[in-house]
């Protein structure tokens, strides 16, 4: 059965990576200052891997960097892998080389996910840092950046992964057979509850899986990008011409 994604996601499409990254970081700091007029802070989850490295990067240089007051920025992470912050394969480590380190964020205003403690443990002290930061109330971000696997995944929600049937907790540990190590992720609800997500795709080795996702048979659990559905957000993909190849709508 093929089934059209509910909600289907806007999609930007550019010609190549690098108009793609400065549409996107326009838009990051359109997105930014309307967050800060409204609430008088940004929430942001960044995403790991190696796609969001090149925004990251423009946004830490002018003239992006001059165009936020970064103080009232607050920067969470929408997975880790269980390394420690140092480690070349975490999450952080790209984002604080790329950005963080760049620009004048308040260290208390950068919510790491523990990666070097035990996962259960980080788990449970993710979500409590993410209780505090937004008073209780379940974590509502302004902003959600996401990647995808060629496998469908996004964050650390993997194919068959029990973190896709949270729906109580924000923040959740599995071990990832496919990657060989635990993994901490934000849960389907959180990001279902942001304002708005975005994903971030480029390069020809995402066309298929994009297509998969976005016309293929709805199979969630095979695809875990399809179970991504902001309620009310605003739900974006940002890609360039490669990726978006095989896309009915592009
Ligand atoms: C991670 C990411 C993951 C990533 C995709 C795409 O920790 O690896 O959060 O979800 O976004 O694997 O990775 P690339 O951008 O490197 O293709």
């Amino acid at each position: 059965m093929i089934s059209r994604l509910s909600p289907r996601p806007q999609l930007r499409v550019h010609a190549d990576a690098d108009a793609m990254t400065r549409a996107a970081a326009d838009a990051f700091v359109a997105t930014a200052q309307a967050a800060l007029a409204a609430h008088g802070r940004f929430g942001v989850a960044l995403a790991g891997g190696g796609t969001p490295k090149p925004l990251y990067e423009l946004l830490a240089a002018a003239p992006y960097r001059d165009r936020l007051d970064w103080s009232r920025v607050e920067v969470f992470f929408g997975d880790e892998r269980c390394v420690p912050p140092d480690s070349p394969r975490s999450n952080y480590r790209m984002a604080h080389e790329a950005l963080l380190s760049k620009v004048p964020l308040p260290p208390a205003n950068v919510h790491r996910l523990r990666g070097e403690d035990e996962p259960a443990l980080a788990a449970l002290a993710g979500e409590q840092d993410l209780r505090h930061a937004f008073r209780r109330d379940w974590p509502r971000f302004d902003l959600v950046l996401l990647g995808i696997g060629d496998n469908g995944h996004t964050a650390s929600l993997f194919p068959g992964c029990a973190c896709l049937r949270e729906r109580e907790r924000a923040v959740c540990a599995q071990y990832v057979e496919s990657q060989h190590e635990w993994r901490l992720t934000l849960t389907l609800p959180v990001l279902d509850a942001a304002a708005a997500v975005w994903l971030l795709a480029d390069g020809a080795g995402k066309a298929d899986v994009l297509a998969q996702v976005l016309d293929g048979p709805w199979q969630p659990d095979v695809l875990p990008m399809q179970y991504v559905a902001p309620a009310q957000g605003e739900y974006v993909w940002w890609l360039d011409r490669a990726a978006a190849a095989r896309l009915s709508d592009a």
